[in-house]
């Protein structure tokens, strides 16, 4: 039984094949790692598989009963379970580092237009709920200190662990994380790393895209190699990292 399963979709853009029929499936509290040369289609997957693009082909099911979910809109499939991060981050750079995370919750927020002209003991107890929510995801991630600062002046490591703190406040079966450790210094890699494995023991799946093939391969069940939009290989960590075809592609350049 797959989690997410995705099967030979497509994207171009004009004359450009970004993703040519890639397949993978994601089981029930796997790590998988998606690793490729700079312009392979990674993020180009993830946007196909989080609705922000429509692939042109292919089919993506996601969930408990494998319910397709191709081409649904980004806050259908999130509230579905699917969470994601961005490469360049995506933070509401002129809200609280708080109220970020509260953003995220959204879909578990019922007060309606009616709760708010008329706030009644449960919509109160609901936002509290939320707030003590978001305080013990800030305090997981070790920035709680920041809780009422501006989330555009926390420093940069701060705002990659205050994007996963978001996503993870509407309470995903499936974590996408877009080159989470882009820009992070050595300790901060090995803190995204601890952080990913507990993420993973509450029972998460996560999708990752890395460059760094010190977090991707020790953390990962799984890697898929695309290179120009295909998937060249798949398999353990072990194994990719001794396949001819991965090293030429990828490998060998770094
Ligand atoms: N919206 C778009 N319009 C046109 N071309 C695009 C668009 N998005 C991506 N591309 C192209 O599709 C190809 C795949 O890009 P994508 O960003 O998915 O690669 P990537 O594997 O994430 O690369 P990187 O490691 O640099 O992040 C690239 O050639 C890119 O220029
Ligand atoms: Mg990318």
């Amino acid at each position: 039984m797959s989690l997410l399963r995705v099967d030979n979709i497509s994207k171009s853009f004009g004359g450009l094949k970004a993703i040519q029929n890639v397949s993978i499936s994601i089981r029930p509290g796997e790590i998988v790692g998606l690793i490729g040369p700079n312009g392979a289609g990674k993020t180009t997957f993830f946007n196909c598989i989080t609705g922000i693009y429509k692939p042109d082909a292919g089919t993506v099911m996601f969930g408990d009963y494998e319910q397709e979910i191709t081409g649904l809109v980004s806050y259908m499939i999130s509230w579905r379970g699917m969470a994601r991060t961005f490469q360049n981050i995506r933070l509401f750079a002129n809200m609280s580092v708080l109220e970020n995370v509260i953003v995220g919750a959204h879909k578990h927020i019922r007060s309606s237009l009616v709760d708010l002209l008329f706030p009644s003991k449960r919509s109160y107890a609901d936002e509290m709920k939320f707030v003590r929510r978001a305080h013990e995801l800030l305090e997981f991630f070790g920035i709680d200190r920041y809780a009422n600062d501006l989330a555009s002046s926390i420093p940069y490591g701060s705002q990659r662990r205050l994007e996963l703190a978001r996503a993870l406040a509407c309470e995903p079966k499936l974590l996408l994380l877009d080159e989470p450790a882009a820009g992070m210094n050595p300790q901060e890699k090995q803190d995204l790393l601890e952080h990913i494995s507990e993420i993973r023991r509450q029972g998460i799946s996560i999708l990752i895209v890395e460059h760094d093939m010190k977090v991707i391969m020790p953390l990962s069940d799984k890697v898929v190699v695309l290179d120009h939009g295909e998937k060249i290989a798949e398999g353990r960590p072990e194994e990719i990292q001794k396949n001819p075809l991965v090293i030429e592609a990828y490998l060998g350049k770094q």
